[in-house]
């Protein structure tokens, strides 16, 4: 047995609510006495990812699935329990998150780039392949705020791809990419996996986790309802959802 990429152990996330009564100006004054309440977006979830797989997370909207993700980037801290991965971990997560709008998209590759850990030289020698792929043409000097939702998520995959990381971790974004960039994305996804890189993605579409994945986790109101192997838990998550 290889070492597992990641390992989600225990893990919770709250976030805290605040009371609508406390807009007003005499709670602003009272500031430090707020009302609120914590809310457990994610209840205590165990998983874990073998190395080289593609892995799904499904579950109905407001389930949890794009709070775990972000803690497995690291963009959201656990509040109990803890994530361990091993290798390069890049995430695709909102659209644009991660760009900065005034940038042109050739800045932001930089920026990016370096944010996941390569050198300016390296980004140069991969820059056209980006680009190429991207397929934004020459909108790629323009600032980033005047691209289309279909425009960032090429960019941004292309992005994290292209550093080749050890995992990566895809939120439903690449829905917004129209026909061709899906079958490209796809089979970049298969490369991926062939290279023996592990694939976290989330997405509502139980026909690309048939195709796509390994193994998926099932989560539901922040609990995890099942892990296994895709189809089985893909065909009981429909048949839930049918029952709703
Ligand atoms: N920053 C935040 N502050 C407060 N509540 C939040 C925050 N982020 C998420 N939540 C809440 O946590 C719950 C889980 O949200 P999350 O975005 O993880 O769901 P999801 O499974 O990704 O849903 P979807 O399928 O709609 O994308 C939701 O009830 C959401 O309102
Ligand atoms: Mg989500």
């Amino acid at each position: 047995m290889t070492e597992p990429a990641v390992v989600v152990d225990h893990v919770s996330k709250k976030f805290r609510l605040f009371k609508e009564s406390n807009r007003s100006l005499k709670s602003v004054a009272m500031r430090g006495r707020s009302v609120h309440e914590d809310f457990w977006a994610v209840r205590d979830v165990s998983f874990t990812v073998p190395q080289g797989s593609t892995f799904g997370l499904i579950g109905r909207n407001g389930s949890g699935k794009s709070t775990l993700l972000k803690t497995l980037a690291k963009i959201l801290y656990p509040d109990r329990g803890t994530i361990s991965s091993t290798g390069r971990l890049a995430a695709m997560l909102e659209v644009g998150s991660g760009f900065h709008p005034e940038l042109s998209g050739r800045e932001n590759i930089y920026l990016n780039g370096s944010i996941l850990g390569l050198s300016r030289k390296q980004i140069s020698a991969r820059l056209d392949e980006i680009i190429d792929f991207s397929e934004v043409g020459d909108f790629i000097d323009q600032p980033v705020k005047n691209y289309s939702s279909g425009m960032y998520v090429r960019l941004g995959f292309s992005i994290a791809i292209t550093v080749r990381p050890d995992i990566l971790v895809v939120d439903e974004v690449l829905a917004v990419g129209d026909s061709a960039f899906q079958r490209k994305s796809a089979k970049k996804f298969e490369e991926l996996r062939d290279g023996g890189r592990t694939v976290i993605l989330v997405t509502h579409s139980m026909a690309n986790i048939r195709n796509m994945c390994d193994h998926v986790a099932w989560l539901d109101r922040g609990k995890l309802v099942r892990v296994g192997e895709a189809k089985p838990v893909s065909a009981e998550y429909e048949e839930f959802m049918r029952s709703q």
